[in-house]
């Protein structure tokens, strides 16, 4: 980190305390005691029309004008507001609970601040390839500080839905298909936006979503089914949102999906049983947009009032953005089928969050003096630049690069070309909160901020992002999204190729716009849209140097891509900074170092492609090919490019595992060690990868798994030992009894630079 960046972040981690304002209810200390106590008095002073109030969740929009808000904060109908972002307008909301409300109740405003809150990161897949917590921490302390200066309390975030499904849009979202790797990227990010506590001036409260499993949609479908066994569950799915909550999220966002028939929304064995009495969870849970309603659909209630009673009597406490609660409630109370006793536990839980994060002592906790509202919100100076090209660059997974094409002399002619290449909208990827997409920085300004006069830069779009109207008309269907050229295609790629031909190398810019990796967006073909593929292929006919400039949130399925380019560079999507980013990679003012958070399918036949899969009977093995194993006779079992691969312009070499010893006991410990050294002739970093092979146990276990990572940053010739701690907690795991435990017995250890090419080791358990 450069000292300009860690002043930044040093501001963002100067937590003043919460200004005190006038509160109507005093001070009171922020411990559980007090809060408690407080909150038991506040309860018996509330009618059950206020309470039922506290758990609605309300957007401002067409169906909820100002007007309507301002009555619901009379009549103490709301509990907290989520999709305003100005510090005026929730400064105003905050002022009408003030003077017009009874009890004074302060509301709560929340945001989905995924990757950002003005400064727009890349999305979090590519935080997950920096492979970085510091990163991650870095991403977190400016998102919630931006938040939190925007007046907000509370992020729908992190998002750490584990997904091996790159059709399911929402894989942007999460940190891809590795349990470890989410869980330590989701806990970093808690950490780092809660802070020492919510109610710090410039901390928000996190919500850790999507409770349970819905990256595991069948077929990569959105809002789909899901169904697996309580071991994968278990093993796999479940201990990133622990890990969050361990953390201390304050919040649980439920999932709109069911779970081995379940739906989330209605499932008070996970909401109750798992959640608060095994878990011990003490926040908040909140219902996702709309799934109340959901449930007479999913067909486990029979009408609105019915859906209700099973949603509160699961264990959701608040209710997002729909009229169910206040509208049914009532009567559900009066007839018996919600209990007093569940209105009270519900209400609880929201006032509880809302003490911690400090409203009850100071209602504009995270707004400041109305003085110190800014005059322009958008201003250039509220953004984290610097923060923001340093996350973006380290995002960025170079995935090819034939006889060193990259980095690119700063001179002569380059054709920079492409759908993407100039469109700041798609640079911030989708989720992209309250950013601002004018600020954005494509690659072509990019690439010509960092040539200044050093050389020439031409520019063509080539192509459309899609020629495919149904999916033009798709992608605009909220918002225009996607503009298609006036010209022809042919008259597009002729002047693309006219362009390049005039150039020494082309930097073709293409993927995916934004909306096609977003919720709602699964694709049943991850490939490149063919008006795309027709521009590379134009293009590779030149005969110019190709490389190929990918912005995409989900793994896609490049063959022919690989094979045309001569490199080709991941930057999913960048945020604000992207093109910065982007162009200090393309000239090496920055040597990549990103990692593949998610296996790249070579068709969607492989799916689901990952690489901790568990051991087969018939396992294929590439140097005795033998009909009757695991495998597909059309195509390799493995993926274009693994988990955890990533290029560097610098070449390491990883020595032989050393142990610390040849066994341990369940209370002890072993350190597998490498020697990691920088073989080529550039500084660079690389993140090393600790797997784990439990080689025989009671149930079959995954060929490898995470178990740790390291980025070490090393000068040309420079050794560095890397070593890794490994106690009981790495080699526990849910087995065929639903008991938790690590077997004793032989366990392989893989260190390496990605998850196919690895050094072994082995220790015993004893
Ligand atoms: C999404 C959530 C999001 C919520 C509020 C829902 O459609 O599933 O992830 O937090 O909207 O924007």
């Amino acid at each position: 980190m450069n000292w300009r960046l860690a002043a930044a972040v040093a501001a963002c981690l100067s937590l003043a305390p919460a200004l005190a304002g006038t509160s109507p209810f005093g001070q009171h200390p922020l411990t559980v005691q007090a809060r408690d106590a407080f909150v038991s008095d506040l309860l018996t002073r509330m009618t059950n029309d206020e309470k039922i109030g506290q758990l609605r969740l309300i957007s401002v929009g067409p169906d909820n004008p100002k007007s309507a808000i301002r009555d619901m904060i009379k009549q103490g109908q709301v509990g907290a507001i989520f999709n305003t972002v100005t510090r005026q307008d929730i400064r105003a909301m905050q002022d009408q609970v003030m003077a017009l409300s009874r009890l004074k109740i302060p509301l709560f405003f929340a945001y989905d601040v995924v990757h950002g809150q003005r400064t727009i990161f890349p999305i979090s897949l590519g935080l997950a390839s920096t492979f970085n917590l510091d990163t991650a921490s870095i991403v977190g302390r400016v998102s919630a500080y931006e938040a939190a200066d925007d007046g907000l309390n509370m992020t729908w975030a992190p998002m750490v839905d584990v997904s091996r499904d790159p059709r399911w849009g929402r894989v942007s979202e999460g940190f891809g298909e590795d349990t470890f790797l989410s869980s330590a990227m989701g806990q970093a990010l808690v950490t780092s936006m809660q802070g020492k506590s919510p109610a710090e001036r410039y901390s928000v409260m996190t919500s850790v979503k999507h409770f349970a499993a819905y990256g595991a949609v069948e077929g990569g479908r959105e809002y789909n089914t899901v169904d697996m066994s309580p071991q994968r569950l278990f093993n796999d799915y479940m201990p990133p949102y622990k890990a969050a909550l361990d953390a201390g999220s304050g919040g649980v966002m439920v999932a709109l999906n069911s779970v081995n028939g379940t739906p989330s929304t209605a499932d008070s064995w996970l909401l109750k049983d798992l959640l608060r009495d095994q878990w011990g969870f003490t926040g908040i849970t909140i219902s996702d947009h709309g799934a109340i309603k959901e449930l007479i659909k999913h067909g486990v209630a029979r009408d609105p009032e019915d859906a209700v009673r099973v949603a509160l009597n699961a264990g959701i406490n608040m209710s997002m953005s729909d009229e169910y609660y206040s509208k049914y409630l009532p009567g559900l109370l009066k007839s018996g089928a919600v209990s007093q006793q569940a209105l009270d536990d519900a209400t609880r839980h929201v006032l509880n969050v809302k003490y911690d994060m400090g409203l009850f002592n100071d209602p504009y906790s995270h707004l400041g003096p109305r003085e110190s509202d800014p005059a322009e919100t958008n201003a250039e100076s509220r953004l984290h630049r610097e923060a923001a090209r340093q996350v973006a660059r380290e995002s960025l997974v170079l995935l090819k690069n034939r006889l060193n094409t990259l980095p690119l002399k700063k001179s002569g002619t380059i054709a920079v070309i492409g759908p993407l290449a100039d469109s700041k909208r798609d640079m911030m990827g989708s989720w992209s909160a309250a950013g601002v997409a004018e600020q954005s920085v494509t690659v072509l300004q990019g690439i010509k901020n960092a040539l200044g006069e050093q050389a020439t830069v031409r520019y063509a779009r080539g192509a459309n992002v899609t020629d495919d109207q149904g999916i033009v008309a798709f992608l605009n269907q909220y918002e225009p999204a996607v503009t298609i050229d006036k010209r022809t295609p042919q008259a597009m790629l002729d002047e693309a190729v006219k362009t390049a031909s005039q150039s020494d190398v082309i930097v073709a810019v293409v993927g995916e716009a934004q909306g096609m990796a977003h919720e709602a967006s699964s694709r049943t073909d991850i490939s490149l849209p063919a008006s795309q593929q027709a521009l590379i292929a134009a293009l590779k006919k030149t005969g110019k140097p190709l490389v190929l400039v990918l912005m995409n949130g989900r793994p896609l399925t490049l063959v022919k891509e690989d094979q045309q380019a001569d490199a080709l560079l991941e930057t999913w999507f960048a945020g604000t900074e992207g093109g910065n980013a982007i162009a200090d990679v393309l000239f090496g003012d920055y040597n990549p170092s990103g990692k593949l958070p998610m296996s790249f399918p070579r068709s969607v036949g492989q799916i689901p492609v990952y690489y901790s899969h568990l051991s087969t009977g018939r396992p294929y093995n590439a140097d005795k090919p033998n009909k009757y194993t695991s495998r597909y006779f059309d195509q390799v079992n493995a993926p274009l490019y693994p988990f955890g691969y990533g290029l560097s312009y610098t070449t390491f070499s990883v020595s032989p595992v050393r142990m610390s010893a040849p066994s341990m006991d369940k209370q002890g410990s072993v350190t597998a060690s490498v020697t990691v050294t920088n073989t080529g002739k550039r500084e660079g970093a690389t993140a090393v990868q600790l797997y784990l092979q439990d080689v025989t146990a009671s149930m079959s276990r995954p060929v490898k798994m995470l178990r740790g990572f390291k980025k070490v940053a090393l000068k040309p010739g420079e050794a560095t030992t890397v070593s890794f701690p490994i106690d009981v907690n790495a080699l526990s795991f849910w087995n065929a009894r639903m008991q938790h435990a690590a077997e004793p017995g032989a366990f392989n250890v893989y260190i390496g630079l990605d998850s196919a090419r690895v050094q072994q080791g082995e220790f015993t358990l004893k």
